[in-house]
């Protein structure tokens, strides 16, 4: 179902309330289209006052399909408002919602900073009674930290809880995983907040309802989990270069065990994006400031290390020193479908190039990185100019339909290293171009791998 069915598809929730929606990021911009489409009266406080102003414009500054005709139903009902003033969004809502950034400090931990600022300054400007719905993610015990701070800053006879709502939204399907959810989580320590929160909702939807330092593990738990999934299908792709087989189909025939499942199980420069690696990294420091050893999520972070260095790795052993070469990156987000780099594989690969000194052009069709502006082209068949070799980083379908004799001859060189599985081999190969994938190993008979079965069977054969 896409999302303009799935809208129309939505029960309504229990009942219609005022709520302030704040930080209009992919998270609660998501979030404050969606409640509006559902009948809620949605105040949108974002300190930004440029995008307020694109918002109220009904230009959405983040590429997310579907979230302009959803933000222009919201202006056109006026059920969707936009302000950078606490003091207009927060008197009348029963509930706000905090989508502001959680962005990881170099030492892993999360930085908790904006979420402090919006708490405090949201509280101040309550009227009444008010929920604090957190859908930022945040290591558990932050609910009972914002309530301290909230507290302090809320105006006497106002009193103020705050309840875990973690976000599972994943970016390109945000507003279809909005309204057609696996989970809503709902975390709480008290019953009367929790109910606020799960009113937003239609009734029918999965709801989980917990204790708030649960909900608040159950998103980093998940990411953790995702992370650890991808980081294993690349240690096995890593395994089967070594031993002569294919990361493809042995991917695939793991994944085709119900009890394991395909999603996640992809092989290539490691994960990336807003998330997974903020929230392993956040899931670890709090295991490690409570004395917990989390070896399993440590171990996930460093396969994905290693699977996005060995991109750059494989590049050398293929072209020698990468100093002076032209190479062309195709990709720069960090999945197709976004315009989002944060923490881009991609990103890295291009990064770890200019570090060995190589002369890189990039192209993606929607994402751009602001500090490497200068390296993008317009077309991947004039970032492709003079390359010896093309990347594909980011597995956007169009790179699936590239024409492979204009890309040959646009190149210098022959080499494809197609990082994503995108481009169709037959094809590539019969335009002269040669394709180098990860997690393909040569299936050579006199290959080393076979010693140690042959041992093991000469053994048997001769006990
Ligand atoms: N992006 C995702 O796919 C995703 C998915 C699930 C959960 N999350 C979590 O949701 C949270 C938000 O993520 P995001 O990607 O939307 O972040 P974002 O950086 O895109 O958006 C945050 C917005 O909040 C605004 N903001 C910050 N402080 C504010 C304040 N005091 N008042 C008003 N506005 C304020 C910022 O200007 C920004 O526009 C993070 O904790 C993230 O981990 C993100």
């Amino acid at each position: 179902m896409n999302h303009i069915s799935l809208r129309a598809a939505a029960p309504p929730p229990g009942r219609v309330s005022t709520v302030c929606v704040v930080g209009a990021g992919y998270v609660g911009l998501t979030a404050a289209a969606c409640l509006a489409a559902l009948g809620h009266r949605v105040h949108c406080l974002e300190r930004d006052a440029e995008q307020v102003a694109r918002l109220r414009r009904g230009q959405v500054p983040i590429y997310e399909p579907g979230l302009d005709q959803l933000l222009a139903d919201g202006l056109r009902s006026d059920r969707l408002r936009f302000t950078t003033e606490a003091r207009e969004a927060v008197p009348g809502a029963t509930v706000a919602m905090l989508c502001v950034g959680t962005p990881p400090r170099p030492d892993g931990r999360p930085d908790l900073r904006q979420l402090a600022a919006a708490a405090t300054e949201v509280a101040a400007a309550a009227t009444g009674d008010l929920v604090l719905a957190v859908k930022s993610t945040v290591p558990p015990g932050t609910g009972e930290a914002l309530e301290l701070l909230a507290a302090l800053s809320a105006a006497p006879g106002c009193r103020v809880d705050v309840v875990s709502n973690p976000e599972f939204l994943r970016e390109s399907q945000a507003i279809d995983d909005f309204f057609e959810p696996d989970r809503v989580v709902i975390g709480a320590d008290e019953p009367e907040p929790a109910e606020a929160v799960a009113d937003l909702y239609p009734p029918s939807w999965p709801m989980l309802r917990c204790d708030r330092r649960s909900a608040e593990l159950v998103k980093c738990a998940s990411n953790a989990f995702l992370a650890m999934k991808i980081s294993f299908a690349n240690e096995i792709a890593g395994l089967c270069e070594r031993v002569g087989a294919d990361a493809v189909p042995v991917l695939a025939g793991v994944g085709m065990d119900h009890r394991i499942g395909s999603s996640f199980l992809g092989h290539g420069p490691g994960f990336g994006g807003s998330c997974l690696g903020k929230d392993l990294s956040g899931l670890i420091a709090t295991a490690e400031s409570v004395g917990f050893d989390p070896a399993l999520s440590r171990a996930a972070r460093d396969v994905n290390a290693w699977a996005r260095r060995r991109v750059v790795d494989r590049l050398a052993a293929l072209l020698g020193p990468l100093a002076g070469r032209r190479v062309a990156v195709l990709g720069l987000a960090f999945k197709p479908g976004t315009d989002d780099v944060r923490d881009s594989p991609a990103l890295a690969v291009v990064q770890g190039l200019l570090d060995q000194g190589a002369d890189v052009s990039t192209y993606d069709p929607v994402a751009s990185a602001p500090a490497l502006a200068h390296l993008q082209r317009d077309d991947p068949y004039l970032a492709a100019r003079g390359a010896e070799v093309v990347v594909v980083a980011t597995a956007w379908p169009e790179f699936a339909t590239l024409d492979p004799v204009t890309l040959a001859g646009s190149m210098d060189g022959h080499l494809v290293l197609d990082l994503v599985g995108s481009l169709p081999p037959a094809a590539t190969a019969a335009a002269g171009l040669e394709l180098s994938t990860l997690g393909r190993g040569t299936p050579d008979t006199f290959h080393p791998v076979v010693v140690a079965p042959l041992e093991w069977c000469l053994d048997a054969a001769l006990s």
